[in-house]
């Protein structure tokens, strides 16, 4: 049977190939050559369309996709049914991927966790004193001509020492975050689950219920991912329970915060402050919170350092990696 097994030996030799949907850093395609894994990555950075999704990831064996990619059942099915073996998600969010569904189908899914934390956390403490201390409208201020000299009540801002800081969220990211408050000596309290022995014995932080926190912090930072649960975890009725020099942290995922309450009770004094680097659809951002100028905004740029992005390409293409020798991959999220 000389033709049979010229084709057993043609697809034995064929190299693995995984297929990135947009442009990421090269070092995951160097990673991948380095392995002998064909790569193809898109280079743009807009999402494709779902046929053209498709049309892609059909003669791939592992996708590396980012959070902008909606992977949905439809787009599982026609991956399990293509031979495609895993979504592996070039971000440590993975809601843009329909992770039970996947499960169900056999189908890895991989993040990029630990590589970000530090990054990500500092880009809080950036909005953060971006927001107490009215950087952006300082800069603006001194474009449009306005600096006449020193006055002794321009641009007043808030004091972070020795404030009350509410960490909703004390995974990674969050512990991180609350342990870089120790210059500041911060009375720092905690939402979560599980008891964080860390922060507790640490920094003393407090374990409380969402209310309390609200009702209690200085500054509110969200480091919680984007669930069923944590939809629109901060609305109308939270709002009111913070206080009116509150300042609003997010560099979680958008919807997290109901963003058409957030712009209202920024504009009404509600609260004093936010400092936002995600949003609820976007690249598109409740207007009202352009009109603001109690408000900075970050695009979605809370992991992107060179060091840090290169480190979850390098990350990503590892767990493809994995996925193509069969191993169970070590980023797998369910
Ligand atoms: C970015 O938002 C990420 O989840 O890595
Ligand atoms: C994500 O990395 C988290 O657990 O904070």
């Amino acid at each position: 049977m000389p033709i049979k097994y010229f084709f057993a030996e043609k697809k034995r030799k064929t190299m693995a190939k995984v297929f990135i949907t947009q442009k990421i850093p090269n070092a995951a395609i160097e990673y991948l050559q380095s392995h002998g894994i064909d790569a193809i990555m898109r280079n743009e950075v807009f999402p494709l369309s779902k046929n053209d999704l498709k049309n892609n990831i059909k003669n791939a064996d592992v996708v590396i996709c980012l959070l902008t990619d909606i992977i949905d059942q439809e787009i599982i099915d026609f991956a399990v049914d293509n031979g495609v073996k895993g979504f592996c998600n070039y971000a440590v969010g993975y809601n843009n991927i329909d992770v039970n569904y996947a499960k169900k189908r056999n189908i890895w899914v991989t993040n990029t966790p630990g590589v970000l934390t530090k990054t990500t956390a500092e880009m809080a403490w950036a909005l953060l004193f971006s927001a107490a201390r009215r950087i952006v409208e300082a800069h603006k201020f001194i474009l449009d001509g306005k600096f006449r000299g020193w006055e002794a009540t321009l641009l007043l801002g808030y004091d972070v020492s020795g404030k009350t800081l509410g960490i909703i969220g004390a995974g990674r990211i969050g512990t991180a975050f609350a342990l870089m408050s120790a210059g500041f000596e911060m009375n720092v309290l905690y939402v979560d689950e599980n008891t964080n022995s860390i922060l507790e014995e640490k920094l003393n932080a407090k374990k409380v219920d969402l209310d309390t926190l609200l009702k209690k912090s200085d500054f509110i930072s969200l480091h919680t991912p984007l669930t069923p649960e944590t939809k629109y975890l901060i609305n109308k009725d939270k709002f009111n329970l913070m206080k009116p020099n509150a300042i609003l942290i997010n560099t979680s995922r958008g919807t997290v915060i109901n963003e058409k309450d957030l712009a209202e009770a920024l504009k009404s004094k509600k609260i004093a402050y936010a400092g936002l680097d995600v949003f609820e659809n976007e690249p598109l951002i409740e207007k009202e919170l352009l009109n603001l100028g109690n408000v900075v905004l970050a695009p979605h740029i809370a992991s992107g350092t060179k060091e840090t992005r290169d480190n979850m390409a390098i990350m990503a293409a590892k767990n493809a990696v994995d996925i193509i020798q069969t191993k169970k991959p070590q980023n797998n999220v369910y």
